[in-house]
C-alpha cells in the first residue's frame, strides 16, 4: 500500500455537539467570577482551595459572600488573599478589581510581590468600606478615585512605595476613621479645602486617625486642617520635612491622645495643650522648637505618660512641682533647660536631661538624669508556661506550651510605645493576653502567642516586636487559619493595650507545607490553574477526527498532478489577495466504496465524536500525525528548533489567513497541539473547524456566542465577557507556542503553563532563567537561537487582556524575523508551504459538499457555526 497515496475518508454526519456544563447551581455570581479570575490570572500564587467556579459555594480561603443566591445581585466577597508557601504572590492590581463592585473589604496586605500602581478604577467599588493594602509593593501615586469611596471606613494604604501627593479627593472619605499613609514616599503638602471648591482633609470630621509618618510631605500645618469639630485621636507627621508652627487649632481637638511629629523642621513654641486632658503621648522631638520656658502641660497632663522633646532649642526651667502620676518618661537631651524646680525629691519617673546647659555644671554630671541611659539591649522573650520545651524537628518551634508547632510570625510594631522599661516584663504579658483573648472570642484554634526581640527601629523610631502565633490543634494553620488571624491585624480589630497603640502588623510569608518541594502537593491540586479555565465548562471537543472514518485504498495510486485529488491553496504571493481554493473535486459515492472495501473496518485509522452517517469529506491524509504527538514523542519525530519554528510559522500563517484573508473571516475557537497537522515535510497544518465562527461585519469586535474552547487554550478575556474576538485565537496560539518550547500540556499536573513560564522568567537571566522548564529536546544541539525573542512573544499572545496581544498578522512577522535570525530564509520552500488544512471555504469557493445546516453557504462542511 502507497503511504503516500492513502486517502481518509470522512463521514461527516449529521451531528450535535455535545455540551456537557458543569455549571450546576452556583452560588457566585458570574460578574464576581469572573471579575476575581480576572484580577487574579496573571498572579504567581493563589490560595490552594480555589478549585471550581463557585468561590460562594465553594468556600474558597478569603472570600465571603453575603447572600448566596444567584439571582441575586447583592453579593459581597470580601478577599484576603496573602502570600502562599514559598513563593511570594507576584502580579499587579488590574482594574478587573472594579467587576467585583459589590466588595465591602479588601485586604491585599502583606503581599509584598504586589507592585505596580493602584488602578483608578478602584473607584467603582462604591460599596467598599475597609481598603487595607498594608506593607506591599505599590508605588505610583495614590489615585483621585480613591475618594470617590465615600463609604471606606477605614484606609491603610502603609507600608508600600507611594509617590506623588496626597489627593484633595480624599477629603470626600467623610466616614473614614483609619488613614494611614504612612511609610510612604508621598510629597507636597497636606491638603486642605479650598477656595477652588477642592475637598481636603479637614473635612474628615469622622476621622480618629492621621498616619502620615515617614514620607516627605513639605510645607506648613495648615491652620485649617484642625477644629473642635473633629475627633482626632492620633496625629502622627513624623519624619517628613514639614515647617513653620504647628497651628494652634491642633489644641482645639480635645479628643487627642497621642502626638507625632518628630524629625520635622518645625519651629516656633510647642502647643498650648493644656487643656488636652486625653493626651497620652506626646513626642516632638528633632525639630526646631525655641520655647524660654517648658509649659507646664509636660508634666501635670492626667494622662500623659511620654512626653519626648528631645533634640530642639528648648530653654529655661523644668518644673516638676505638681506632676501628674502618669508620667513615665521626659526627654528633654539635647536642648537648653537651664534649672529643674525642685532640684530634690525628684519624682519616680525616668528624666532625661542629658546635654542641656544644667548639666554642663560642675558635679552635675552626678544626676540620673544628665547621664545618658546606658541601653542595654533589652531583652524579652516569652517564658515556657510551666512546662519545659523539648526539641522540636526541621521548622517546628516549641510553643509557650511547650508544644512542637509551625507558627504563623510577623513584626508587631508600635508607633508610640509609651512604657520606657522595655526590661518589665508585665507589659508584654499584657499584650499577650490581649491577643489571646482576641483570638479566643473568634474562635481561632490558637494553642499561644510568643513575644520576642523588642527593639528600636532607627528608621523609623518604631518599637518592634517579632510575635509567633501558635496553632492548637494541628502543628500548622491552614489558610483560613492564617489569613483570619492576619485579618484581625491588618485591620485593626485587635485592640492592644493603651501604651502600646497605635500599633500595625507586618506578617511574615506562611509555609502550609512544611517545606515540601511545591509540586509534590500540587500534583492533587488541580485548583492552581489558571483562573478563566478552571473548570468552567466541559467541553467535548470535536477532534480533529471528527465524523472520520477511514478507509485504505487498496490500490496503488498513480503519482501524477492531474490525478491528486486533494484542493490546494493558490496563493498570488505578489498580490496579496486571499488564497483560493483549487482543484476541490466531487468523489463518487460509487468510488469511494471501492477505494475503501466497502467502507471496510480494517481500514478505519480513527474516528471522530460525529459518529457515521451519509456525508462524506476526502481528505488528504497527513502521514505525520499532530503536533502534539510529535512533541510528545509518540510520532518518533525529533522537533528541533528549527523544526518548531517552522511548524509555529506554519500554523500562525494558517491563523493569519482565516482573520485577516478569509472573507468572512474566521475565528478557529480551539486552536491546540492536537488540531496541528504535520504532512511529510512537517509543515504545518490549521484543522479543525469544528468550533469555528465565521464573522460578518456588523459582528467584528463584539460577536456574544456561548464560551467554548478546550482548557488550558481557553482566552480569558473571552471566557469571562463572552465576546469572541479574533484575539482568542492569538491567545490559544502563545498557549501553543509555549508548548512549542517546554514540550508540556498546557495544564498538567495541576499545573498551568503560562503561570508556570511567568514564575520561574527572569528577563535579566540566560535564557530568561527557563532552563528548568524548556523541552531539553531543543537544547541537545545547539543553544536556540531567537528562543528569547519567542517566548516574549508568546507572553504578548497570552497577555490578559485582547487589546493587549498582537494580531496573527503581527506574529507572523515576529516568527518571520526570528527565523531569519536563526539564518533560515522564512519563505524557503518548506516554511511557504504551510498553510491551513480543512480549511474553509474562503469566501466565494462554492464548496461541493454544502450542507442545509449550515447557515453559511460557501463554508466548509465539518465548519459548524454557532447558532447566535
Ligand atoms: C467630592 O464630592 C463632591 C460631592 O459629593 C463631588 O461633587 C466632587 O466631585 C468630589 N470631589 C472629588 C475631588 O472627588
Ligand atoms: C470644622 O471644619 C469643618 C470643615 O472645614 C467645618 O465644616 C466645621 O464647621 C468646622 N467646625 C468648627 C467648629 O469650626
Ligand atoms: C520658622 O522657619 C521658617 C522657615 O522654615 C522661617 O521662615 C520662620 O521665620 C521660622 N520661625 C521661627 C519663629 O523661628
Ligand atoms: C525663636 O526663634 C525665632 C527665630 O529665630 C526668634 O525670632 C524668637 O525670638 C525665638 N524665641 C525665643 C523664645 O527665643
Ligand atoms: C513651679 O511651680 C510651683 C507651683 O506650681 C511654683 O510655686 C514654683 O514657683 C514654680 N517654679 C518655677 C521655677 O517657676
Ligand atoms: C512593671 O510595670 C508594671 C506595670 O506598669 C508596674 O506595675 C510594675 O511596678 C513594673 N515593675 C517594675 C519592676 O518596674
Ligand atoms: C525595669 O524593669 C525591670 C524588671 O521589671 C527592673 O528590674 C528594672 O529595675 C526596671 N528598670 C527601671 C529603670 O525601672
Ligand atoms: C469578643 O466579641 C464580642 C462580640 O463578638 C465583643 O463584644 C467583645 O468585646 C470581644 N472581646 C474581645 C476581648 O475582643
Ligand atoms: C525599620 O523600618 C524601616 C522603615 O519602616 C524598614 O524598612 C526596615 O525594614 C525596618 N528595620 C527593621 C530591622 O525592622
Ligand atoms: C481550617 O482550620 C479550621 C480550624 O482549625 C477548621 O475549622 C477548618 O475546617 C479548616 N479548613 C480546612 C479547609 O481544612
Amino acid at each position: 500500500m502507497d503511504q503516500q497515496h492513502k486517502v481518509i475518508l470522512l463521514l461527516v454526519l449529521l451531528f450535535q455537539v455535545l455540551l456537557v456544563t458543569s455549571q450546576t447551581a452556583s452560588q457566585t455570581d458570574n460578574r464576581d467570577y469572573s471579575g476575581l479570575s480576572s484580577l487574579t490570572q496573571s498572579w504567581s500564587n493563589r490560595p490552594q482551595n480555589w478549585v471550581g467556579t463557585d468561590p460562594c459555594g465553594g468556600g474558597w480561603d478569603g472570600i465571603r459572600c453575603s447572600n448566596s443566591r444567584i439571582t441575586q445581585l447583592t453579593e459581597k466577597i470580601a478577599i484576603i488573599f496573602r502570600r502562599l508557601p514559598n513563593l511570594d504572590l507576584r502580579g499587579q492590581l488590574s482594574s478587573a478589581i472594579q467587576s467585583l463592585s459589590e466588595l465591602d473589604t479588601l485586604d491585599l496586605s502583606y503581599n509584598t510581590g504586589l507592585t505596580g500602581t493602584i488602578p483608578p478604577e478602584i473607584g467603582n467599588l462604591k460599596k467598599l468600606k475597609s481598603l487595607s493594602l498594608v506593607g506591599c509593593g505599590f508605588s505610583g501615586p495614590i489615585p483621585d478615585s480613591i475618594g470617590s469611596l465615600t463609604q471606606l471606613t477605614f484606609l491603610a494604604l502603609n507600608s508600600n512605595r507611594f509617590s506623588g501627593t496626597i489627593p484633595h479627593s480624599l477629603g470626600n472619605l467623610s466616614n473614614v476613621n483609619w488613614l494611614d499613609l504612612a511609610e510612604n514616599e508621598i510629597e507636597g503638602t497636606i491638603p486642605v479645602s479650598d477656595d477652588q471648591g477642592r475637598p481636603g482633609l479637614d473635612l474628615l470630621l469622622n476621622a480618629q486617625h492621621f498616619h502620615m509618618g515617614n514620607n516627605k510631605l513639605t510645607g506648613t500645618i495648615p491652620e485649617k486642617l484642625f477644629n473642635s469639630s473633629m475627633k482626632l485621636e492620633h496625629v502622627l507627621f513624623d519624619h517628613n520635612q514639614l515647617e513653620g508652627s504647628i497651628p494652634r487649632s491642633l489644641s482645639t481637638v480635645s479628643t487627642l491622645e497621642v502626638v507625632y511629629l518628630s524629625h520635622n523642621q518645625l519651629n516656633g513654641s510647642l502647643p498650648d495643650f493644656n487643656r488636652m486632658n486625653s493626651l497620652t503621648y506626646v513626642d516632638l522631638s528633632d525639630n526646631g522648637f525655641n520655647d524660654s520656658n517648658i509649659p507646664s502641660w509636660v508634666t501635670t497632663l492626667p494622662q500623659l505618660t511620654t512626653v519626648i522633646l528631645q533634640k530642639n532649642q528648648l530653654g529655661g526651667a523644668l518644673n516638676l512641682s505638681g506632676y501628674s502620676n502618669s508620667l513615665q518618661l521626659i526627654n528633654l537631651e539635647d536642648n537648653e533647660i537651664t534649672e529643674l524646680d525642685p532640684v530634690n525629691n525628684l519624682p519616680n519617673i525616668e528624666l532625661r536631661l542629658a546635654n542641656n546647659p544644667i548639666c554642663r555644671e560642675s558635679g552635675a554630671s552626678e544626676n540620673s538624669y544628665c547621664k545618658q541611659p546606658v541601653r542595654n539591649p533589652s531583652y524579652y522573650s516569652t517564658p515556657p508556661n510551666n512546662c519545659s520545651p523539648s526539641p522540636c524537628s526541621s521548622d517546628h518551634i516549641s510553643s509557650p506550651n511547650c508544644k512542637c508547632a509551625f507558627p504563623y510570625t510577623g513584626l508587631l510594631i508600635s508607633r508610640a510605645v509609651s512604657f520606657s522599661n522595655f526590661s518589665n516584663a508585665s507589659y508584654y504579658r499584657e499584650i499577650e493576653q490581649t491577643l489571646m483573648d482576641t483570638f479566643r472570642n473568634q474562635s481561632i484554634p490558637v494553642d499561644s502567642v510568643s513575644l520576642s526581640d523588642p527593639s528600636r527601629n532607627s528608621t523609623s523610631d518604631n518599637f518592634e516586636l517579632t510575635l509567633q502565633v501558635f496553632p492548637s490543634l494541628t502543628d500548622r494553620f491552614n489558610a483560613t487559619g492564617v489569613l483570619t488571624i492576619a485579618f484581625l491585624l491588618s485591620n485593626q480589630i485587635y485592640k492592644p493595650p493603651e501604651f502600646f497603640i497605635p500599633y500595625i502588623f507586618k506578617g511574615a510569608n506562611y509555609d502550609f507545607f512544611g517545606g515540601e518541594p511545591e509540586g509534590s502537593k500540587s500534583s492533587s491540586n488541580t485548583g492552581v490553574i489558571v483562573g478563566a479555565v478552571v473548570a468552567v465548562v466541559v467541553f467535548v471537543v470535536l477532534a480533529f477526527l471528527a465524523g472520520m472514518y477511514a478507509i485504505r485504498q487498496k490500490r496503488r495510486a498513480k503519482r501524477s498532478a492531474d490525478l491528486n485529488p486533494f484542493a490546494n491553496w493558490e496563493q498570488n504571493k505578489n498580490s496579496g489577495t486571499a488564497p483560493q481554493l483549487k482543484g476541490a473535486r466531487w468523489f463518487a459515492f460509487d468510488d469511494l466504496r471501492k477505494y475503501t472495501n466497502n467502507f471496510s473496518e480494517s481500514n478505519t485509522i480513527g474516528s471522530g465524536g460525529y459518529g457515521k452517517g451519509e456525508q462524506m469529506l476526502v481528505y488528504e491524509y497527513i502521514p505525520n500525525g499532530t503536533l502534539m504527538d510529535s512533541l510528545s514523542g509518540k510520532s518518533g519525530i525529533w522537533m528541533d528548533w528549527i523544526r518548531r519554528l517552522k511548524v509555529a510559522l506554519g500554523a500562525a500563517r494558517g491563523l493569519a489567513y482565516l482573520h485577516e484573508l478569509a472573507n468572512p473571516p474566521i475565528i478557529h475557537r480551539d486552536i491546540k497541539s492536537s488540531n496541528i497537522l504535520l504532512d511529510h515535510h512537517l509543515n504545518a497544518k490549521v484543522a479543525d473547524f469544528g468550533l469555528s465562527k465565521l464573522l460578518v461585519d456588523s459582528e467584528r469586535g463584539h460577536v456574544t456566542t456561548q464560551v467554548k474552547g478546550t482548557m488550558g487554550y481557553l482566552d480569558p478575556e473571552y471566557y469571562m465577557t463572552q465576546q469572541l474576538t479574533e484575539k482568542s485565537d492569538v491567545y490559544s496560539y502563545g498557549v501553543l507556542m509555549l508548548e512549542l518550547v517546554t514540550a508540556r500540556r498546557p495544564i498538567e499536573q495541576g499545573k498551568y503553563i503560562v503561570r508556570e513560564v511567568i514564575r520561574v522568567m527572569d528577563t535579566s537571566k540566560d535564557l530568561y532563567n527557563l532552563h528548568s522548564i524548556l523541552d531539553p529536546t531543543i537544547m541537545k544541539t545547539t543553544r536556540p537561537k531567537g528562543l528569547e525573542k519567542f517566548v516574549m512573544l508568546a507572553m504578548r499572545c497570552v497577555k490578559e487582556y485582547a487589546a493587549e496581544r498582537p494580531t496573527m498578522a503581527e506574529v507572523v512577522k515576529e516568527i518571520e524575523s526570528i527565523i531569519e535570525l536563526v539564518g533560515l530564509n522564512p519563505n524557503s520552500e518548506s516554511a511557504t508551504t504551510s498553510e491551513t488544512y480543512e480549511e474553509a471555504g474562503g469566501g466565494n469557493v462554492q464548496h461541493p459538499y454544502r450542507e442545509e445546516d449550515f447557515s453559511y453557504s460557501g463554508l466548509f462542511p465539518s465548519t459548524r457555526v454557532e447558532p447566535q
